[in-house]
């Protein structure tokens, strides 16, 4: 038998917490054949909702879960981990300035990030999906030295998947058969969610999305702002943020990372920009990726369009803005 990875849930006794937990007790994260030992970090008021969400994983009787650990401490939490999705974070609340919010995560990922390179298990891969989720991860990659920047990404296959369901409603095909849209940028409504490369299997062998769709005003228009508004009409809808669909995603990005993505696939992640596609280097920026060993390789040589150009740099230019905000913080 497979010896068991341990993976921590921060924020776990929170909406996306609550979805996500059982999902990766029940292997949709790392396999049916893979035994796990969650790790679920939160703050001291949410203390005995995080008790309750160890009760239900008990009450559960999961299998694959071979331990759970439920703390608000975080050396306790960050030690020996394998894998850390980083949902915990502080919400903007009505009122409240862009810069109060940036600063209240700016000093979480940090010393999450001090316990992380200090505690974690050696190659840990952490995800961050706390928004907002790319410079968080950027502010942990600068606080966590001695982890490589290869282990650290943030979430946008949340924005990829909305993106295989906006296609697959509208060609009226199985989502299974959309594939390789691709996310560019910021976790934010400047993101460009791009379909010029995107194919649907069909009978009669793999099609271009944009021959398929060919009413290109919606492609260049309802489909892109559909994507990026999806977060603003859950909530309300719900009153709620997305909370199912976001856990799903980040099984679905920890998956291919550590299992590979198939062949001909690639999926959108959040990782540190080397300048492919001429973003600058040294952001955390969405691009399109396959994952093959447990490592994330940007698919290269893509060509971009006039239109898609525009839009690659204006989501560029949101997350330098907000890197600078960041670093402001920290002075
Ligand atoms: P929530 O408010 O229900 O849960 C957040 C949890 O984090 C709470 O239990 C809170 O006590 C905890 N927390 C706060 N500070 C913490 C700290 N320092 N350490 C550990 N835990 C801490 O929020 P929800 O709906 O679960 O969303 C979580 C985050 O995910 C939010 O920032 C949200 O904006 C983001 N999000 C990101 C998405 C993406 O695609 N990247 C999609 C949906 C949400």
């Amino acid at each position: 038998a497979k010896d068991p990875v341990r993976v921590l849930v921060t924020g776990a006794a929170g909406q996306i917490g609550y979805a996500l937990v059982p999902m990766i007790a029940r292997g949709v994260m790392l396999g049916a054949d893979q035994p796990v030992i969650l790790h679920m970090l939160d703050i001291p008021p949410a203390a005995e909702a995080l008790n309750g969400v160890k009760m239900e994983l008990v009450d559960a009787a999961f299998p694959l879960l071979k331990g759970v650990v439920a703390t608000t401490d975080v050396v306790e939490a960050c030690t020996g981990v394998n894998i850390a999705v980083m949902v915990g974070g502080f919400p903007r609340k009505e009122g409240m300035e862009r810069k109060d919010v940036m600063s209240k995560n700016v000093s979480i990922y940090k010393s999450q990030a001090s316990a992380l390179e200090k505690h974690a298990a050696a190659n840990c891969k952490v995800l961050v999906v706390a928004n907002p989720a790319n410079t968080n991860a950027l502010i942990l990659k600068e606080f966590a030295p001695s982890i490589p920047e290869k282990n650290i990404s943030c979430l946008t296959r949340l924005d990829h998947n909305r993106a295989l369901g906006q296609i697959s409603e509208r060609l009226n095909v199985q989502v299974s058969d959309v594939k390789n849209v691709i996310i560019w940028g910021n976790h934010s409504s400047t993101q460009y969610p791009d379909v010029n490369h995107a194919s649907v299997n069909t009978p009669a062998g793999a099609k271009a999305v944009r021959e398929l769709v060919s009413d290109d005003a919606w492609l260049n228009g309802e489909f892109i702002t559909t994507v990026q508004q999806r977060g603003a009409a859950i909530i309300k809808a719900r009153k709620l943020s997305s909370a199912l669909s976001a856990a799903s995603a980040a099984c679905d990005h920890i998956r291919d990372w550590v299992l590979g993505t198939p062949e001909g696939t690639w999926v959108s992640m959040g990782v540190y920009s080397d300048g492919s596609y001429n973003v600058p280097a040294g952001l955390i920026y969405s691009f399109p990726v396959t994952c093959q060993n447990g490592e994330w390789k940007i698919v290269q040589g893509l060509p971009i369009d006039e239109f898609s150009r525009k839009k690659l740099d204006l989501t560029a230019e949101e997350l330098s803005e907000e890197k600078a905000l960041a670093y402001s913080c920290l002075s």
